[in-house]
């Protein structure tokens, strides 16, 4: 097993396009790490340069107290799952497993163990051992990528968006095997999703990705409530977070969330900002429904979905357009047309500077 830290890591590809802008992270022995962010942003590039199948251009990589910059992706210890799983279509399930470990020069013996163990562990029977890939199923043709590169006993698993190409029930099954076996066998692993629900369930922390800059790190409950930026806030949480363009109150108070409202922000205020536009963001799941409260402001309502255990709201504010959206535990009996009396309460709301994004602390 073993820690992997990136010191200032850039990538320039040879086109002169910058990807990575200089990513620092120390990942734990047996840590879960989650890169996430919308397509694009960069999360391939760096993992690939982890795997040493991408050239660093800037900064400096370890694997376990070693610099790697230069090192082979062979000689790194690590093993990789792909999104398209990469298997040999005319090996058997059994052969795609053993095939690296005949590269690497094991005896067949304990070629057999270990495939036989990582097959046991991804609960594929020797029946299917015997099969193509093209004879399984999308589930189990991910279990043989995973188990090929179980069999390796790396110090670390790097993942490329592993579960992409199954459909949304297999994936969520997936999602906790991979966790599982994850704590299981404990090994330092580097995941990369655009898929936040994905990212918030199976990491131990996220690196939030923008353009090849990192946004945040933090534990999934740091991100949901202590977001460091607008990008963060609206990326992490679904329903997204409801944002509204707002401003600090003259005498740096409150915020003002519509005409003659105002919350009190407490604390001393914010006096640098007395005056100022800054963006407010509230939760779906923080919206409050507050029949008789004064300070409450009448959503109208454009459209409602009944999940079964949660209802979803949609509307907007009075005049003002922008939409909102509440989310309600059980059923809401409201429809299109209804003023519902909202109220926004103090501890649940996240400011951001209008001009830099970033996040304002109360
Ligand atoms: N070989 C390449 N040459 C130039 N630009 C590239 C190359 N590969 C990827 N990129 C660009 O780098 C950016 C990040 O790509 P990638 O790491 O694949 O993003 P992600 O995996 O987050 O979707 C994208 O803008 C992409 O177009
Ligand atoms: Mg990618």
């Amino acid at each position: 097993m073993a820690s992997v830290k990136l010191d200032n890591i850039q990538k320039t590809y040879p086109n002169g396009f910058k990807a990575i802008h200089g990513v620092d992270v120390d990942v734990q022995d047996g840590e879960f790490l989650v890169l996430v962010g919308p397509s694009g942003c960069g999360k391939s590039t760096l993992l690939r340069m982890i795997a040493g199948l991408e050239t660093v251009t800037g900064g400096e990589l370890e694997i376990g107290d070693k610099v790697v910059n230069d090192l082979e992706p062979s000689k790194r210890d690590i093993a990789m799952v792909f999104q398209n799983y990469a298997l040999y279509p005319h090996m058997t399930v059994y052969n795609n497993m053993a095939y690296g470990l005949k590269i690497m020069g094991l005896s067949k013996s304990e070629i057999d163990e270990r495939v036989k163990n990582a097959a046991g562990i991804l609960e594929l029977t020797d029946e299917q051992l015997t099969r193509k890939p093209r004879e399984l199923s999308g589930g189990q043709r991910q279990r043989v990528a995973m188990g090929r590169a179980i069999v390796r006993k790396p110090s670390v698993f790097l993942f490329d968006e592993p579960l992409s190409n199954l459909d949304a029930k297999l994936r969520v099954q997936m999602r906790v095997e991979i966790k599982r076996l994850q704590e299981s066998l404990g090994i330092t692993s580097i995941y990369v999703t655009h898929d936040q629900v994905e990212a918030m369930t199976l990491g131990h922390r996220l690196m939030v990705l923008n353009s090849g800059v990192v946004e945040q790190l933090g534990t999934p409950i740091e991100l949901y409530e202590r977001p460091a930026s607008l990008f963060v806030a609206e990326f992490i949480g679904s329903p997204a977070m409801n944002i509204l363009d707002t401003k600090i109150s003259e005498d740096g108070e409150s915020v003002d969330i519509a005409t003659n409202i105002g919350l009190a922000l407490g604390n001393g205020g914010l006096p640098d900002y007395a005056g100022k536009k800054v963006k407010l963001g509230v939760r779906p799941e923080h919206l409050q429904l507050a029949e008789g409260s004064e300070n409450s402001l009448p959503l109208t309502v454009t459209l409602v979905e009944h999940l079964g255990a949660d209802t979803l709201v949609h509307g907007h504010f009075g005049e003002d357009e922008t939409d909102m959206t509440v989310r309600r535990s059980g059923t809401l009996k409201t429809v299109p047309g209804d003023k519902l009396p909202i109220s926004i309460t103090r501890e649940n709301i996240h400011l951001f500077d209008a001009e830099t994004s970033r996040r304002i602390d109360l």
